[in-house]
């Protein structure tokens, strides 16, 4: 009798810790969203797209904003969108999901409050704020980074830092240009979950605008980068949705090329696009350098659109160097050679060295290089438009300006 009872409480005790155990562990699963990132897809007036993670691929993707920082959402005004929900395959037979979704019809010159999640009370984002384009807007500035490239979460604490220092300069700016090579192997989802980690208070703030770079489309596919990010359509045809495409902020209109595929096809949307647009200053952003290399003869009818529509300003990633043009048009330097470009005279291309752990060695110089230096630290660049003037500011990682070029229309 005694001996049973002792096996009675025994099996007891294994169901016990097999209830509690499979609780814990889905507890561990919590469906908590992660790798959180705002982008513009239409109007940066009136909406902003969001994307994030989910360990599960089985849970809905709900956005609720309301007007006002630091708000709750119990109230009769807060919107809730639902969004989109695709499974990704992350290898190691784990599939998780990527949520995406877009609030549109907002106000300008608003700030929202928003929490992305499935729509379960415990599996909400943390708060964040953002404001809307307003449309007295007289200046602005925005972030230019260029090849965070990480593996480790090491990598990824510089990449944070960098863009902490850069909103330590420029408090102010309302979005971020980053140039490509965000990761070094974009099948790594753990590099991805320290790459928004390590910069989630900015990422969720202000709309975060990529370039597709060599580690972010290999041999054609971009699957994974482009599921990190809910971007604008209007690409060219038969590029990978997501890595091309263009938008405007303020007086400026931002074309994002993909050096990586469909070089030719791009061409003709350049043109048209570039046609199409009324704003005063033309911004283009694309990963590997326009000018000079081998990348040239690939994109030498790039460079005469640019030159033919005057774009002002080329943002480059790619070299893992500090460089900047002089201005250049048809393949000649144009001006006075001093750091004022004045009357649309040419285009200005500059590569903002790293945002990450690696650095080449400085390569040699050529005509058109009019500051070319290695310096061995991250850098970031603060473009800001304000009327008629554009001023590109150069900073290291410790807050140490190194460049400065002031375009005048
Ligand atoms: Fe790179």
């Amino acid at each position: 009798m005694r001996k049973e009872f002792i096996w009675v409480g025994l099996i007891g005790l294994v169901i016990l810790i097999i209830v509690v155990g499979l609780e814990w562990m889905k507890v561990g699963q919590s469906e908590k969203p992660k790798s959180l990132v705002m982008t513009l897809k239409h109007s940066a007036l009136t909406s902003r797209a969001f994307t994030w993670y989910t360990e599960s691929p089985n849970t809905d993707s709900i956005l609720q904003l309301v007007k006002g920082s630091n708000r709750d959402f119990d109230g009769q005004d807060v919107i809730t969108i639902t969004g989109s929900t695709s499974k990704v395959d992350v290898g190691n037979n784990h599939v998780q999901g990527t949520h995406k979704a877009e609030a549109t019809g907002l106000e300008p010159g608003t700030v929202y409050s928003y929490r992305v999640g499935s729509g379960k009370d415990n599996e909400w984002s943390t708060q964040a704020s953002f404001t809307t384009e307003s449309k007295e807007m007289d200046e602005f500035t925005l972030v230019n980074v260029t090849d965070s490239q990480g593996i480790t979460e090491g990598d990824f604490d510089l990449w944070g830092k960098t863009l902490n220092k850069a909103f330590e300069i420029f408090p102010t700016a309302q979005f971020i240009v980053h140039n490509g090579d965000l990761t070094e192997e974009p099948e790594d989802e753990v590099a991805w979950d320290h790459f928004f980690g390590k910069a989630t208070k900015w990422l969720t703030r202000v709309p975060f605008m990529p370039v597709t770079g060599n580690h972010d489309e290999v041999n054609g596919v971009a699957d994974r980068y482009t599921s990190h990010f809910n971007l604008p359509d209007n690409g060219a045809e038969g590029s990978i949705v997501g890595t091309t495409y263009s938008f405007d902020y303020g007086s400026a209109h931002i074309v994002v090329l993909n050096t990586e595929s469909n070089i030719k096809e791009q061409t003709k949307w350049l043109k048209k696009d570039l046609a199409g647009t009324d704003k005063p200053w033309k911004i283009i952003a694309m990963h590997r350098g326009a000018y000079g290399g081998k990348t040239y003869n690939k994109v030498e009818d790039w460079v005469s659109i640019f030159d033919q529509y005057e774009v002002d300003l080329v943002l480059q990633g790619h070299n893992h160097e500090y460089s900047r043009s002089y201005p250049l048009r048809d393949g000649k330097i144009v001006g006075d050679g001093g750091n004022i470009v004045n009357d649309r005279e040419g285009t200005v291309y500059v590569v903002t060295n790293t945002a990450g752990q690696k650095f080449n060695e400085k390569k040699d110089d050529q005509f058109y290089h009019q500051v070319h230096f290695q310096n061995q630290k991250q850098m970031f660049a603060g473009v800001t438009i304000q009327a008629d003037t554009l001023t590109f500011q150069a900073y290291d990682v410790d807050g140490e300006k190194l460049d400065e070029l002031v375009i005048q229309h």
